[in-house]
């Protein structure tokens, strides 16, 4: 009887499995459409910080509801938003779309004061300058987009019948949606050489059912027209409509768990008896503890995983942690808090849980894991191991006392006030681990992150770069995975904030800004509020010789000229609008240290002009004005063909 009993426990293990992880489907994060529009409205300095406002607002709600719409109304100009996902991605994919989302939309510049629309397949994100909440179509800007290829067979009949297929599947979502919370799928299968056709209509939660109806209506018309293509998606003011030969779109779960009901009958009168028993112990110990155990399950956890000494016990870490007690906690990074823990042998360490779930990689993870817990430098912070076999993913790393840069530099009133010399060191710090990362360790690692949270001072004050290398492995699409963008902007490489061009000179430019924020004592913001960007005033200062201006008041003066001037002029070469002109980290780490060594002149930083971005076209002829140029609307569609995907 025992084989019957194993199989049994199998079945049962895959199909609960399958049924209560769900939490990870596809995103859809492939661009649909986007439009970028010069709004009427002018660009003042207020814009982009009500941008970001609203965007945080939207992210907080969306993080919880899967949809938001907000808006900031002062100061001037208005800024509304809206965001929302599909009815069928689960939260997590949801999670995962919006930040993608978040990632492509800065490409709608709102330093130049255009509104966006982003269509991705599986949510939808948009912000303008009045109140477009009830817009249900707008003519002059709704979007289609068709398939060119056509697996229907050329003949008429053919193709009638195709279009009166696709016909009876978008009328039927477009029914069933405003009645359904405004979402609905559909589709009729393969059936007499007919191809089948999916369907999914969703209209945004700030219509009303009489909105939602009139916007499909219009999607629908506009859809159908691209029959006989394989798919059709029409992305309207107030609603997207797709079509497709493809289930593209999640199995709403009522399906699934009639399946499993069957199966459940037929498993059941198979085993029989005995194994009865078995399965009432087996039920009620997976109600107990459902969540964790499948998940465990699940990931079967490779071997070589489970042997290696990179692998935490989870529940050794939650223990450790006090199961994550808000007293333990160190801070929050972009991809997660960060929890102090106390292993059973003493030793402490720092753990962090991942708010994107890595499980759907967990091999990459691993190896993710396996190749950066080799890389040991004095100024990185070293990564001991994982835990991967859990509900959730967590990073373990070696716990640094002092806390973070930020914590320190920018506090009012701090206990302890960097000194020049600390201050010096630590920029030598963190240049030496970024030119370690991107040289000589055998892989190269873009960091994508730095920021003065990123940077962890040890006792002795020793500057150790945190979170690096895991980026690659959290967003396989080469993006920048956080819908925390917003607060790492002041740091982003004008062609990877625009462009999604990403080289390790995008951290050169990050260290750049953080130089200049270590020098100043102030933080950098890019849109010249009240204290005006760092980058801004040091630039000016420089090219008027008022040095001293630039260094942080607290000092009072305490600073050797000539070094200052060595330090400032690096942090401006490596700020430098265009990517060629900026050195290479390990050049950075020689004019360092080499005193005697000749800086060369930096040119003007981007972000002075209200345009952030450097024109391609004008950087052989004209470095300085290139970046006055403003970016075309066909310019930034050409961009985004070649960009983050
Ligand atoms: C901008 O355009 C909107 C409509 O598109 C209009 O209602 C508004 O008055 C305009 N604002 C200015 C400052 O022209
Ligand atoms: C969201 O949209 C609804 C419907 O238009 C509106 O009533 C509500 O005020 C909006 N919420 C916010 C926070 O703007
Ligand atoms: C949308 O709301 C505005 C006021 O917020 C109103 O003037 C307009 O008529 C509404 N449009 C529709 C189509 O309901
Ligand atoms: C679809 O058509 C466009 C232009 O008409 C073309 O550039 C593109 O390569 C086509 N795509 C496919 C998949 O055939
Ligand atoms: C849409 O399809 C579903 C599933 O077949 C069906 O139950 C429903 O009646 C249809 N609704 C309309 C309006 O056609």
């Amino acid at each position: 009887m025992r084989p019957s009993i194993l199989n049994l426990a199998c079945v049962f293990l895959v199909l609960f499995s399958s049924s209560f992880s769900p939490s990870l489907g596809d995103p859809r994060v492939s661009e649909a459409g986007i439009l970028c529009l010069k709004s009427n409205v002018t660009s003042t300095a207020s814009i982009v910080s009500n941008f970001l406002d609203v965007m945080r607002k939207i992210a907080a709600t969306v993080t919880e509801d899967r949809w938001a719409n907000d808006s900031v109304t002062s100061p001037l100009p208005e800024i509304y938003a809206l965001a929302q996902c599909h009815g069928d991605l689960t939260s997590d994919d949801c999670l995962l779309c919006f930040a993608q989302s978040r990632t492509i939309l800065p490409r709608c510049s709102v330093l130049a004061a255009n509104s966006g629309r982003l269509y991705l397949d599986g949510c939808f994100i948009r912000f303008d300058y009045y109140n477009f909440f009830n817009e249900t179509v707008d003519l002059q800007h709704d979007m289609v987009k068709c398939a060119n290829q056509s697996s229907v067979s050329a003949g008429q009949q053919a193709r009638q019948q195709f279009a009166a297929k696709v016909d009876r599947v978008l009328t039927n979502v477009s029914a069933v949606a405003p009645e359904n919370k405004g979402f609905a799928v559909f589709g009729e299968a393969r059936r007499g050489g007919v191809a089948g056709v999916y369907a999914l209509a969703q209209c945004w939660n700030t219509l009303d059912d009489k909105g939602c109806r009139e916007c499909l209506a219009n999607a629908m018309i506009r859809a159908r027209n691209c029959t006989p293509g394989d798919e059709g998606r029409a992305m309207n003011a107030g609603c997207f409509m797709r079509y497709s030969t493809q289930r593209f779109y999640t199995v709403p779960t009522d399906a699934d768990s009639l399946k499993l009901g069957i199966i459940i009958a037929i498993a059941l009168s198979v085993a029989a008896a005995t194994s009865l028993v078995f399965i009432v112990a087996y039920v009620g110990y997976r109600k107990l503890s459902k969540k964790r155990e499948v998940q465990k399950k699940f990931f079967g956890v490779p071997a070589i995983v489970r042997k290696s000494n990179l692998n935490f016990n989870y529940e050794l870490l939650e223990k450790a942690t006090d199961f994550f007690d808000e007293s333990m906690k160190l801070g929050q990074g972009g991809a997660g808090s960060v929890y102090k823990g106390i292993l059973p042998d003493g030793r402490v360490v720092a753990v962090k849980r991942l708010v994107f779930n890595t499980r759907q990689w967990v091999d990459d993870f691993f190896n993710e894991v396996n190749l950066i817990s080799g890389i040991q430098h004095k100024n990185l912070v070293r990564l001991l191991g994982c835990s991967i076999e859990g509900p959730e993913s967590l990073l373990v790393y070696e716990y640094v006392p002092n806390r973070s840069l930020d914590q320190i530099l920018f506090v009012k009133n701090a206990t302890h006030v960097l000194s020049w010399q600390e201050r010096v060191n630590i920029i030598s710090g963190t240049a030496e681990g970024l030119a370690f990362l991107h040289g000589p360790c055998g892989v190269k690692i873009i960091h994508r992150d730095i920021k003065s949270s990123n940077v962890l001072l040890d006792e002795d004050l020793t500057a150790k770069i945190a979170d690096f290398g895991l980026a690659r492995c959290l967003d396989p699409e080469n993006s920048h995975l956080s819908t925390g963008i917003a607060g790492t902007l002041g740091y982003m490489a004008p062609e990877y904030l625009v462009k999604g061009q990403l080289t390790e000179k995008a951290d050169v430019y990050a260290f750049g800004v953080l130089v200049l924020e270590i020098l100043s004592g102030r933080k950098n913001s890019i849109f010249g509020q009240a204290s005006g960007s760092v980058l801004q005033s040091v630039w000016k200062q420089y090219k008027s010789n008022r040095l001293a201006e630039c260094i942080d008041p607290v000092l009072k003066g305490k600073f050797p000229v000539s070094e200052a001037l060595n330090v400032i002029q690096n942090a401006l070469l490596c700020t430098q609008a265009s990517p060629d002109l900026r050195p290479s980290m390990s050049e950075v780490v020689e004019m360092l240290n080499d005193r005697e060594c000749i800086v060369p002149m930096p040119m003007q930083p981007p972000f002075l002009n209200n345009n952030p971005i450097p024109d391609d076209s004008s950087r052989s002829s004209n470095t300085n004005t290139g970046i006055t140029n403003q970016l075309t609307n066909s310019e930034i569609s050409s961009a985004s063909t070649i960009s983050l995907r």
